[in-house]
């Protein structure tokens, strides 16, 4: 989709789909206009009783000489409450109520006192991540119009720099949302490292794969415990984004790839909803949009490491026994009293790696646990950090992205839960706090005096019905945070 500001306005744009957004306000100054421009409007707006909530939305056919053929009106709720969510939620009912039409689509919101630039990024990204439709698997997809071109009006010349980074970030959304709804007879560790070694290819970053036996040189007996119950070879993946001047920042971006868990011999049974554990690779695709992002974008002065340990969780002969103690690259031993508790286990061996890369900061991302689901629900993803700096500035980064994230203690007391009678520590602690003990279980593993965060999208990594931005299905949540904080650091 093209994306650009109009400079006309209301009186004479003359694209295809025109929908504007008006104010629950006596004198909403584009109601006038409105009016003025089409003149049936305010009987339809009368008779559809439309009092411009924030549901209400009429569409007409306007059929007038040189005009678009589609009106649509958003109700936008009180002024006084207007907020950049907002616009973006009205942006993306604008990208569906257009879905059917060609040509160019206008797009008229007020935006009070919010800042010009960083209202076109939004509702631009809004309307690009809403209108995307994943029809990969279909035998016969279906034909499917949606504007070749979005314009922007009444926003000032200077919003235009919020538009540049757009398209980048929502290319690396759909990469994220693509991986995590394939299915894993599709997704594989191979594949994950196929995807990698083309952002390579395409954008000159630098990779490195390491197979089983380079994992067993390395000691990462926590992480290729996980895998020996697949026939699925694991694969370790390194990925670097080099920026071309001065390397100010190091960052690493470490994501959970398990691409099925089973539970393992701690078989995932009744409500543990087995189906759906192909997006156990959320983090993993997280981490993977994101470096599609930020090498397009190429911010300066920051170097970002991806790290991704990724395997299956399965079932065979093979397979870890609930109850073996295996050995982190560290040389931590590790009873593995829960089989189900495996993605700890995969980023314990993949934060090693990660300080051992000498970052400032590392993040990670993980679908890591039901209970973060139970705490937060599907809206908001679970914040763990050692560093209130950096938590801040996730938190910064995510509210930019109207991404959910809420921080959460990392309560010292709890890692009595994770005492082991023989090994150095259990992976699973009892099931209150269990989002809190997996968190301080992944600390362990994280070098002393590095900034480090951890982030559970076991929740919103998937939404059910689609939401917002969002259509019925994989998210792509956590790349605009990632890309975010990236881009800030590199100011
Ligand atoms: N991948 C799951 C976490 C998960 C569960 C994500 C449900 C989304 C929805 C993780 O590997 C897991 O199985 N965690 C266990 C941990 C438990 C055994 C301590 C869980 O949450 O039940
Ligand atoms: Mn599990
Ligand atoms: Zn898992």
């Amino acid at each position: 989709m093209r994306l650009s500001l109009s400079s006309s306005g209301l009186k004479n744009w003359d694209g295809d789909v025109l929908v504007v957004g008006l104010l629950k306000e006596e004198s909403e100054p584009h109601r006038t206009e409105l009016s003025e421009r089409f003149p049936g409007l305010e009987a339809v707006l009368e008779q559809q009783a439309f009092q411009a909530k924030p549901s209400d939305q009429v569409v007409l056919h306007p059929l007038q000489e040189g005009g678009p053929s589609r009106l649509i009106v958003l109700g936008l709720g009180e002024a006084a409450a207007l907020s950049l969510d907002g616009l973006r939620a009205a942006a993306a009912r604008a990208a569906k109520a257009s879905i059917g039409c060609s040509g160019s689509l206008g797009l008229l919101l007020p935006w009070g006192d919010l800042e010009a630039e960083a209202v076109a990024q939004a509702t631009a990204e809004a309307v690009l991540l809403a209108s995307y439709k994943d029809q990969r698997f279909r035998k016969d997809p279906e034909p499917r119009r949606v504007p070749e071109a979005l314009e922007l009006l009444g926003l000032p010349e200077q919003a235009a720099s919020g538009l540049t980074p757009v398209a980048a970030n929502c290319a690396g959304v759909d990469l994220a949302r693509q991986l995590v709804a394939a299915p894993p007879n599709v997704v594989t560790p191979a594949a994950l490292a196929d995807t990698a070694a083309e952002l390579a290819r395409d954008y000159g970053l630098e990779l490195t794969v390491l197979e089983r036996a380079d994992c067993e040189a390395r000691g990462m007996g926590a992480f290729l415990a996980v895998s020996q119950g697949s026939d699925l070879p694991p694969k370790f993946l390194h990925l670097i984004y080099r920026p071309a001047g001065e390397v100010k920042r190091r960052l690493a971006l470490v994501g959970k790839g398990l691409t099925f868990d089973s539970g393992g011999y701690n078989l995932k049974v009744g409500a543990a909803q087995i189906d759906m554990m192909k997006f156990d690779m959320g983090g993993s695709a997280a981490v993977l949009g994101a470096m599609r992002s930020i090498a397009e974008r190429k911010p300066e002065g920051v170097e970002v490491h991806m790290i991704v340990a990724s395997c299956e969780n399965m079932v065979n002969g093979s397979a870890v026994h609930p109850g073996d103690i295996v050995t982190a690259a560290d040389g931590t031993t590790i009873e593995i009293n829960n089989t189900d508790a495996e993605g700890r286990l995969t980023l314990a061996d993949a934060l090693l790696y990660a300080c051992e890369q000498q970052p400032d900061a590392v993040v990670d991302l993980a679908t890591l646990t039901g209970a973060c689901v139970i705490a937060l629900g599907d809206e908001m993803a679970g914040l763990w950090s050692n560093d209130d700096d950096l938590a801040t500035a996730l938190d910064t980064a995510a509210g930019t992205a109207g991404e959910g994230l809420w921080r959460m203690p990392l309560r010292k007391s709890y890692k009595d839960g994770l005492k082991s009678l023989l090994a150095d520590t259990k992976n699973t602690g009892p099931r209150p706090g269990g989002s809190i003990t997996a968190a301080l279980f992944l600390q362990e593993f994280v070098a002393s005096g590095t900034a480090w965060a951890h982030i559970d999208i076991a929740g919103p990594v998937w939404s059910d019905k689609g939401r917002g931005l969002d259509p019925a299905g994989a998210t792509g949540y956590g790349v605009r945070t990632l890309v975010n904080w990236v881009c800030q650091q590199a100011a």
